[in-house]
């Protein structure tokens, strides 16, 4: 007998062109930026995966306590035998931890970062010889469609690990209002990372190891490849604070010298200190979160925190 293999559709197949026009905007803009989508090339995913194992990093131990503790009740709110599609899957494995209490009908795991997926599928595979699984390859930031291929609704949809706070909160309500229409009528499973001590926010972003300042500055190797520039990543620090005011970490590369960054057909000077934009991770809370789904149009709601009210994960109805 041979053994399944999981289904891949790769709908990932930017233009090379397109990427280096976007790259080359965001380093022209007056504020220089790079979205984080690039962060996840196959060095950024393993980097994740590693900053999931840091002590500093809360919120995936967090989360995994909140499935552990409440998954009678998660399974009895979104229900058993789903599809369960898999928003920016990484490893897959707080999904598969889910296994157990959702025994989905059929897995569907959606990233950008399509080698790095099909390596954690394949494991998955393994220790799920019966799962049916599927990979979808896809950059959802711009618009979620999930294609018919992947079986008909309703679906539970799964945006863990607080990944909504890397769009803006107008952003997120726009991407929420797509993850309702492609769940046909199921539900959504969510985490969003609530308001905390700023030391604890800042910690979780700067670890000690240097695993997040690795993780931010391997985007700089990225650029590099994928538009031909010459970004020394030695030139770069790490730079992550949480900015009260607009309820968000922001993760920059500051350059450490004057500088020229140069690619084909175009440079950016960069002055001491100036900083490239790399990522935003809103915090909510838990008022705030409902706000955000119920201005998406979903409609009941049930939620579950840890003890320390660090980390809240919601399920709402399509
Ligand atoms: C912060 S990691 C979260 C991984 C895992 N879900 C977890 O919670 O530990 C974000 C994941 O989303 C994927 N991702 C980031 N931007 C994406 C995009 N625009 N479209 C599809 N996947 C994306 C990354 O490749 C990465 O696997």
């Amino acid at each position: 007998m041979t053994a399944r293999r999981p289904r891949l559709l790769d709908r990932h197949r930017p233009a090379p062109a397109a990427l280096r026009e976007e790259l080359a905007a965001g380093l022209l803009a007056e504020t220089p930026r790079i979205s984080p989508k690039f962060l996840y090339d196959q060095l950024g995913s393993r980097l994740f995966a590693a900053i999931t194992e840091l002590d500093a990093y809360y919120p995936t131990r967090t989360e995994a306590a909140i499935f552990a503790a409440r998954a009678g009740e998660i399974a009895a709110a979104a229900g058993t035998g789903c599809t369960l599609v898999d928003l920016g899957a990484g490893d897959c494995a707080k999904a598969a931890s889910l296994f157990p209490a959702l025994r989905p009908a059929r897995y569907v795991a959606v990233d950008i970062a399509v080698d790095f997926l099909v390596e954690s599928l394949d494991y998955l595979q393994f220790r799920h010889p019966a799962m049916d699984i599927t990979g979808l390859g896809c950059d959802f930031s711009s618009r979620l469609e999930l294609p018919p291929e992947i079986g008909p609704g309703p679906r539970l949809l799964f945006y863990p690990g607080s990944s909504i706070g890397n769009f803006s909160p107008d952003d997120a309500v726009a991407f929420l209002r797509q993850a309702r229409a492609a769940s046909q009528g199921g539900g959504l499973l969510i985490g969003f990372d609530l308001v905390k001590a700023t030391a604890v926010l800042d910690r979780a972003y700067d670890d000690e190891l240097g695993v997040t300042a690795a993780f931010n500055r391997n985007l700089l190797n990225v650029v590099n490849r994928q538009l031909g520039a010459d970004f020394r990543v030695a030139d770069f620090r790490h730079v992550a604070f949480f900015d009260a005011a607009a309820s968000r970490i922001e993760m920059h590369l500051e350059a450490r010298a004057d500088l020229v960054v140069r690619w084909p057909g175009g440079e950016r000077r960069l002055a001491a200190g100036q900083r490239i934009h790399t990522e935003n991770s809103y915090k909510y809370t838990i008022d705030g979160a409902g706000r955000l789904l119920a201005a998406a149009g979903f409609g009941e709601t049930h939620w579950w925190t840890d003890d320390a009210d660090w980390f809240a994960l919601f399920w709402a109805a399509a």
